[in-house]
């Protein structure tokens, strides 16, 4: 069963001035799909959705909507609809009024727009906040105002620009169940921005991961977890160790790789040639072990308890950044700085990626991106 597309972007670029937002982005997203815009601040998010509801003209590129090219279609005219990434409500009307005010732009008054009203709040779990004004409300019950009112008009695809972004942890995580609820209820395409990757990771059928205007890898949150195609890609969703190696020799899918002074056997991508490269490793396969014991010799440069384990910042002969290492509770006493400790991990736990495929200098460290 092939699904059908819902979206897609053809050769999207956007220019303002002599800034490039946006270069050349393809991407077609299916029907009923949840896909994630991810990547720093900057990189062009805002920008897109802004293209795909209508309210930007792409500099060049086609926008095309259940077959339809809408790229020159007024956004009213579109079977789309956004969450703003700051949602104004308008403080003078109650929260009934709010989220009529998307139908009356779309002409639709009378039974038809109280059945519409009714089912939205419904929808958002907002029964019986009709008469309440915006300042009435927590910031969450805001944000399911500002939901309601994008999901009253039933749009084919729903645009969601950081909706979450300004409440707190415990709250973002409840709307995200709610979120997850809503695209199963509505069956709506929704196209989620955000900068957050574990929100990524937990939303998503997949996930763009953008960097600088491009798409750097489009994939599921597994798959981009697993099989990062950049280092970019590696630090931005999850954490990442990314180490410089060299590759010195490849043999039945098998590559001799150097560290450092080291020497390792690690699993080899089909398109990694004999040369520099870089070697993914996710903290958590990371061993720290008593000297002593096999591995790369290191120095604990952090530690902290993570309430599941602990996690430890290495420094390690022949890699340049710190190795981070996360440990579960069972692995015993756990170590302290200034400890020396030896760093192993199961050759088939990493991941080598051509120097080619983006500088690691791009790469935001997760602390540089994570809010
Ligand atoms: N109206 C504008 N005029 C000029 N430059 C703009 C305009 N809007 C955005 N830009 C620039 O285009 C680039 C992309 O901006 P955009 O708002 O799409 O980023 P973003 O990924 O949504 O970032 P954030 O995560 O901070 O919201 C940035 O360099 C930004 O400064
Ligand atoms: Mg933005």
């Amino acid at each position: 069963m092939s699904a059908q597309v819902r979206l897609s972007l053809e050769g999207v670029t956007h220019r303002f001035g002599k800034v490039t937002a946006l270069d050349s982005v393809n991407l077609a997203i299916e029907e009923g799909e949840l896909v994630t815009l991810l990547g720093p601040s900057g990189c062009g998010k805002t920008t897109l959705l802004r293209i795909i509801a209508g309210f930007v003209l792409p500099t060049e590129g086609r926008v095309v909507v259940e077959g339809q090219d809408v790229t020159r279609v007024p956004p009213h005219k579109r079977p789309v609809n956004m969450v703003f990434q700051r949602a104004a409500l308008f403080p003078h009307l109650d929260v009934r009024a709010n989220i009529a005010f998307g139908l009356q732009v779309a002409g639709i008054r009378g039974a038809e727009a109280d059945e519409r009203i009714a089912e939205a709040l419904r929808l958002v779990r907002l029964e019986g906040y009709e008469q309440r004004r915006a300042h009435e409300l927590s910031g969450g019950q805001m944000q399911r105002v500002a939901l309601a009112r994008a999901l009253v008009n039933r749009p084919r695809v729903l645009l969601l620009d950081e909706p979450l972004s300004a409440l707190d942890l415990k709250i973002r995580l409840e709307m995200e169940v709610e979120l997850r609820r809503l695209h199963r209820e509505t069956g709506a395409t929704f196209v989620y921005v955000t900068h957050d990757q574990r929100e990524a990771l937990a939303l998503s059928d997949r996930i763009v991961v953008f960097n600088n205007g491009q798409i750097e890898q489009v994939g599921a949150p597994d798959e981009i977890y697993h099989e990062p195609a950049s280092p970019f890609a590696a630090r931005f969703v999850g954490d990442a160790n990314v180490v410089a190696a060299k590759v010195v020799s490849i043999e039945g899918g098998s590559a001799t790789v150097t560290v450092g002074s080291h020497r390792l056997a690690v699993p080899s991508g089909s398109d990694v040639p004999v040369g520099d490269a870089w070697l993914v490793l996710r903290p958590e396969v990371v061993r720290v072990s008593a000297a002593g014991s096999d591995g790369l010799p290191g120095t604990v440069l952090d530690a902290a308890f993570r309430g599941t384990g602990h996690s430890y910042r290495i420094a390690v002969d022949g890699i340049a950044d710190p190795m981070k290492a996360e440990m579960a509770a069972e692995h015993g006493k756990p170590f302290a700085v200034g400890d020396t400790v030896f760093v192993q991990w199961a050759s088939s736990a990493c991941r080598l990626i051509p120097a080619g495929a983006s500088s690691v200098a791009d790469a935001p460290t997760v602390e540089g991106v994570a809010r």
